[in-house]
């Protein structure tokens, strides 16, 4: 890689960023294209966000990637906000078009490519969204139009009332939301094709937590656990003893962070090369 006066540089920025894939990814796929593109990880601690939103204008920082605390609050220092992103209120790709800063969120496009590219057939299909944070508020908007009904269970009742709410006015299909419980995971399970799990539950280093019982999965069923870390979660694992067809969150890292490739570079994201560098990253340092 030789970096020059020209190199355009893209970033994420986030706090924790040490373990972040994107630049593994990103690198990765830069390298492949023989692109004059560099992707480097910054911390950015909250309190920091707007000088560092300064900082993106005035270096000229092409692309950037957004990852957690910051989501919700870069929302309000960007110039311009795509529909997705306004509809989730959370951003998680910026693209420095020529000093404006347009907020993007890539999340519902990975997911929903991660499905459909994985062989998923939507059409007709009734979902189990488990969450209603940033990520699956993302992916709701995706499914509502494309699925045939879609159930939402959060923790926190009220952000799936609302979250239901405003796809019925935004998607004209009609959304179901609960509260989650045993009971409730159980019964909407039974009625439903796909399951998603878009809660954190399951995640490092929480890697024993499960909403879902192993007895209620069945072989009919398609689950994505979006969690990536670990590689496989303690649901993923139990989907596929129980015979289930199973879409890791690895997936839809790799096409959320192929939509940001392509939003930067205009060129075809090369997913192969993608896929392959996040898995062995992961295998090495989980
Ligand atoms: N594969 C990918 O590309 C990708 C992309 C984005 C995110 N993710 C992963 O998705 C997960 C969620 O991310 P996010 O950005 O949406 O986070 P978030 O906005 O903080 O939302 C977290 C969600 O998880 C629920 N939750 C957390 N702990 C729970 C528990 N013990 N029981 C039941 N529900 C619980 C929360 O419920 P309340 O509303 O009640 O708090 C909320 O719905 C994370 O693990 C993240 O790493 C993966």
């Amino acid at each position: 890689m030789s970096i020059s006066g020209k190199t355009k540089l893209c970033c994420v920025i986030g706090d924790p960023v040490e373990h972040t894939l994107s630049p593994t990814i990103q690198n990765a796929a830069f390298k492949h294209l023989k692109l004059d593109f560099i992707f480097l990880a910054f911390k950015v601690k909250p309190q920091e966000l707007e000088n560092a939103i300064q900082g993106i204008r005035v270096l000229g920082i092409h692309g950037i990637n957004v990852t957690m605390p910051h989501k919700k609050a870069v929302t309000k220092l960007l110039d311009e906000l795509d529909p997705t992103a306004k509809f989730v209120s959370s951003v998680n790709t910026i693209l420095n078009r020529n000093g404006r800063l347009c907020g993007f969120n890539t999340d519902g496009i990975g997911a929903l490519n991660a499905l459909k590219e994985n062989g998923v057939n939507l059409s007709g299909k009734k979902v189990l969204l488990l969450g209603a944070g940033s990520a699956a508020k993302a992916i709701a908007l995706a499914l509502a139009k494309e699925v045939e009904q879609l159930f939402i269970l959060n923790r926190t009742h009220e952000k799936a009332i609302e979250l239901k709410e405003s796809l019925n006015r935004f998607s004209g299909r009609k959304v179901t939301s609960d509260i989650i419980s045993h009971e409730a995971i159980q019964r909407y399970l039974q009625k439903s094709d796909i399951l998603v799990n878009a809660t954190s539950a399951g995640m490092h280093p929480n890697v024993n937590q499960d909403l879902v019982v192993p007895d209620w999965l069945r072989p009919d069923l398609t689950v994505m656990d979006i969690i990536y870390s670990p590689l496989e979660t303690k649901l993923a694992k139990e989907a596929k003893a129980a015979g289930a067809r199973v879409i890791s969150g690895v997936e839809m890292l790799i096409y959320q962070g192929a939509a940001s490739f392509e939003i930067w570079t205009g060129h075809k994201a090369p997913l192969e090369v993608m896929r392959q560098a996040a898995l062995n990253r992961l295998a090495k340092f989980g």
